[in-house]
């Protein structure tokens, strides 16, 4: 499974890179405000330190609008991928720019019918929302089941991108799942790294190398 990093915030991106395990980035507009920054600036130096696809949000809601924010949006860097809101203007976007080779995350996936249609449309990715359909105590992970099984039944092949992640469960059942990526908040990346019995693996390790004797 890949892992993209669910931020825009370049401290967090570049610690993520050095541990190595990091495919790609998202980004929302949410995400973008907290680092009060121009939204370009920003996307550009993210683009500049990962290869890999991020995901950049249009703001208008209509079709016409959201094509012409994509176009802008896309010639940032090449690795730019246009995530598009699970609206009928935005699947209408999505066809279009599906047609002129822009690549796209549909986005705000609530349903596992929402994520048929923007297959259909052409979507690159879908991005079902797991710990939004949790907090109303809807089971998230089942959305990607369904998901997972509708795209396999007809060889879709739009990747399924398991976001709104809020813990280490979410990334295991994403694993177990098979999803093709899970995007997932720092503080979540470094909890999946840590286990105590580790930390004590290594507190009694060297405990015991003291005892060792020195030539
Ligand atoms: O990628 C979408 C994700 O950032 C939403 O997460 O925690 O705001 O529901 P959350």
């Amino acid at each position: 499974m890949k892992i993209f990093i669910d931020t825009a915030n370049i401290d967090e991106i570049k610690e993520a890179i050095k541990i190595g395990i990091i495919d790609g980035v998202t980004t929302n507009p949410t995400l973008i405000s907290k680092e009060e920054r121009p939204a370009e600036d920003l996307l550009k130096e993210i683009c500049s330190l990962v290869s890999g696809p991020v995901s950049a949000e249009v703001i208008g809601l209509d079709c016409q609008t959201m094509v012409k924010e994509a176009k802008i949006l896309s010639k940032i860097a090449k690795n730019i991928v246009i995530k598009i809101p699970l609206v009928k203007e935005g699947l209408k976007a999505v066809k279009i720019l599906s047609s002129e080779g822009i690549k796209t995350n549909v986005t705000l996936c609530f349903s596992p019918n929402q994520a048929l249609l923007a297959a259909k449309v052409g979507a690159d990715y879908i991005s079902p929302f797991i710990g939004r359909l949790d907090d109303i105590g809807q089971e998230g992970m089942e959305l990607v089941r369904q998901i997972k099984t509708i795209y396999s039944n007809y060889g879709f092949k739009t990747q399924i991108i398991v976001a709104s992640v809020r813990n280490p469960l979410h990334v295991l059942e994403a694993a177990r799942i098979g999803a093709d990526i899970a995007t997932v908040p720092f503080a979540v990346i470094e909890q999946l790294l840590k286990h105590p019995l580790t930390d004590i693996g290594i507190q009694r390790f060297l405990e015991d190398w003291k005892k060792v004797p020195k030539r």
